[in-house]
């Protein structure tokens, strides 16, 4: 067996701080050897927590350490591509959580990061792909079970429980689209095997005013047209009353596939004077953990195995970051965009 994978976690906010818990605790093979933040004190006490032997604010500073293998990008979104390139020009290999970048520019200068390295593993966080459900739903529509995809339709909300952290996250979020449509973006692409052909998105500001300043949606919405004629439409928003709520149906002309109501977090069936109910996963980080962790076994994998991820590339991240892009001018100018 290959040696230890030894990473070095940049960005220890809400998703980084369980991304360094997974890889000091559940990712066998790999160990969790630095992080960084620029929260001196955070990062000392997640040090503490954890048992991490080395400990940065400065993320240039901590891929010169001649110890680590590969770098966890979980940063702030508008500093993935700077992140990216300093990884792998340091010679580790690199994760990088969703989108890729914030504007197609940056996503193009990953892209060259990457490809001046081709001995290096780059791989992207759309850990809803690792999910069992949806990596089930892609097999069998590679298998054909369902015919041609016609339509994929996506939904994803947020808890209103956490729209503390959501409005405090939003300003360096890139906005709805680039923060929460790249996840359906993604599958849509994913399922349909095809590439955003045009884009309409619309939506509006129905709570928070917040989202008015930033140009921005709280409920969010678009529909897409894909090279290959396939359709897909997603609708987004933060304020889910009952927990995390991602439910995707995906429309083959042979056949449906649904993977909805995975919300409930168990088996469990509560009958009280409110009537009958289970309860929802209360956030992302429950809702995903399985496939967060998965994610990083697969990433560890792929370096260890000196393979590629294949079907989630840095080319990837770009057509959800362009794709999600025109989203956003979409619904800034209501009209109906081609890509490009
Ligand atoms: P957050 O705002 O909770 O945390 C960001 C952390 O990065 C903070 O601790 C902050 O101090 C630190 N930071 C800021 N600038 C930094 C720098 N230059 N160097 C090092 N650390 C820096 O953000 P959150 O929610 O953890 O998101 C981080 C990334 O993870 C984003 O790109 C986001 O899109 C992605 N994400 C992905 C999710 C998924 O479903 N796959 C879910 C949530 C976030």
């Amino acid at each position: 067996m290959a040696k230890t994978l030894k990473i070095g976690s940049v960005g220890l906010g809400r998703l980084g701080y369980e991304h360094a818990k997974n890889i000091a605790n559940y990712v066998t093979g790999a160990e969790l050897t630095a992080i960084c933040d620029t929260d001196a004190a955070h990062v000392a006490h997640v040090a503490e927590e954890l048992n991490v032997p080395y400990t940065y604010t400065d993320v240039a500073e901590m891929v010169k350490n001649p110890e680590l293998d590969a770098i966890v990008v979980v940063s702030p979104s508008m500093f993935h591509a700077e992140h990216i390139k300093l990884a792998l020009d340091a010679g580790k290999h690199c994760f990088c959580d969703k989108p890729l970048d914030t504007t197609v520019e940056k996503c193009k200068l990953a892209e060259k990061a990457v490809e001046a390295h081709p001995d290096k593993v780059f791989m992207l966080g759309f850990m809803r792909r690792f999910d069992d459900s949806y990596a089930e739903a892609k097999r069998r529509i590679d298998a054909g079970d369902i015919g041609k995809v016609v339509l994929v339709r996506s939904y994803t909300q947020d808890p209103r429980s956490t729209i503390e952290s959501t409005l405090k996250f939003a300003p360096h979020s890139g906005g709805q689209y680039l923060d929460m449509c790249v996840h359906d973006i993604d599958l849509i692409r994913w399922f349909t095997g095809s590439d955003v052909k045009n884009v309409w998105a619309i939506g509006g500001v129905f709570e928070f005013d917040l989202y008015k300043e930033l140009n921005d949606a709280d409920n969010a919405a678009a529909t897409i047209q894909m090279e290959n004629g396939a359709m897909g439409f997603m609708f987004t928003n933060r304020t889910h009353a009952a927990g995390c709520n991602v439910e995707t149906e995906i429309i083959g002309t042979h056949g449906t596939l649904r993977i909805a109501n995975v919300g409930a977090k168990n088996l469990l069936n509560i009958v009280d004077e409110h009537g009958s109910r289970e309860e929802y996963y209360p956030d992302f980080m429950s809702r995903w953990h399985e496939a967060f962790v998965a994610e990083m076994v697969a990433f560890t994998g792929h370096v260890r195995d000196n393979t590629k991820p294949a079907d989630l590339t840095v080319y990837d991240g770009t057509a959800v970051s362009e794709a999600a892009y025109r989203c956003k001018e979409s619904f800034e100018t209501g009209k109906m965009l081609p890509i490009r």
